[in-house]
């Protein structure tokens, strides 16, 4: 008899492009991943929402983060795609794992700590209690495994207490996920100031690198990243950030090792090193930006993953829900 396969499960904002640290950081290790799990990946639009949006650009931007997904590689023969805000499960597990979860946790979360920053005096509810529907995204499906960069490990932490936490009041109901993290590129930082994480929300754009992006524009932005004042290729996260983090998007893009990027760049400056990583970033993306194109122009294809991603996801979800609403006590006919 063929063993049942174990589950993973992430997740990823729709940000419409995203960037080289989303694509080494998470989605190449799901792409990779999909043989030897049951694999579901999800848009997580509901969580967009926590930050402002304008209607029309969330609508676009998720349409086509769904579609890069594919075009990397998620193949929807053998994992399931899906939006988070076609299975309403999600925002009904979220509102009950509220009710589990403690203010003073979810504000020692450092996400909400920097991205409450930026919102003001106003900060919305949705923002502080965004790790709680995280939470539901992945308990919903019984994980094993959650894939994700390392700016996510915390969240994680917090789904494996609230998940205990709930298991321990009533009976065994969810599983506990383990976290994934890649061995390389679980930390992609920014190619302006090194000591940050790339991220797209970054005001200035040489700062980070979109899978969109034309080539010229990817070599052009890694010709202007930060290095140092020396002039070795030498991995050293600590004296040489920025060299550092162009040396693990290069092996990253590449496969190769530090100690073979230092040999092949020795007694070379830092020009020729920054625009072979530039070229070697384009050549991976080139592919990809390729099928998008192609994609982008299928809209009955799409709609058809969709529709049986939904009906697949609301059932597996439905089942633990159904569980857990009758565990806590809600009445039933
Ligand atoms: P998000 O949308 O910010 O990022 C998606 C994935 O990309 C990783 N990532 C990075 N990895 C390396 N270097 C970087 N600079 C970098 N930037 C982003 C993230 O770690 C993440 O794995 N809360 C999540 C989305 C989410 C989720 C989930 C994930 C919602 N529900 C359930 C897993 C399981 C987020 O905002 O990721």
């Amino acid at each position: 008899m063929e063993e049942k396969k174990k589950i993973l499960y992430s997740g990823i904002q729709p940000s419409g492009s995203f960037t080289i640290g989303n694509y080494f950081g998470a989605i190449k290790n799901w792409v990779n991943l999909q043989d030897d799990y049951d694999c579901y990946f999800c848009v997580v639009d509901l969580h967009a929402l926590t930050v402002p949006q304008v209607p029309k650009d969330l609508r676009k931007n998720s349409f086509e983060s769904f579609i890069t997904l594919l075009a990397a590689g998620i193949d929807p023969e053998k994992s399931t795609l899906y939006f988070q805000s076609h299975v309403s499960a999600h925002a009904e597990l979220a509102w009950l794992l509220n009710c589990y979860s403690y203010m003073g946790e979810l504000g020692r979360m450092t996400q909400f700590k920097d991205k409450s920053k930026k919102q003001g005096e106003n900060i919305r509810v949705g923002l502080y209690s965004y790790p709680v529907l995280m939470a539901a995204d992945i308990l919903l499906y019984q994980s094993d495994l959650v894939p994700v960069g390392e700016d996510q490990k915390q969240h994680l932490e917090l789904t494996r207490d609230i998940a205990s936490r709930f298991n321990n009041l009533y009976s065994p109901t969810f599983k506990i996920p383990e976290p994934y993290i890649g061995k390389k590129g679980a930390r992609i930082m920014s190619l302006q100031e090194p000591e940050k994480k790339m991220s797209k929300s970054d005001e200035n754009i040489n700062a980070f690198v979109t899978l969109q992006d034309p080539r010229d524009v990817i070599i052009k932005k890694f010709k202007r990243a930060i290095t140092d004042s020396d002039t070795q290729v030498r991995f050293d996260r600590k004296e040489k950030p920025g060299v550092s983090n162009l040396m693990e998007i290069y092996s990253c893009a590449t496969g190769k090792d530090f100690k073979d990027i230092e040999k092949e760049f020795e007694g070379k400056g830092y020009g020729d090193f920054k625009t072979a990583v530039g070229e070697a970033v384009a050549d991976t993306l080139a592919p990809i930006q390729k099928r998008f194109a192609e994609l982008k122009e299928d809209k009955a294809y799409i709609k058809e993953i969709v529709e049986n991603s939904t009906a697949k996801t609301n059932r597996a979800a439905n089942r633990t829900l159904g569980k857990v609403k009758r565990k806590v006590g809600l009445f039933e006919v």
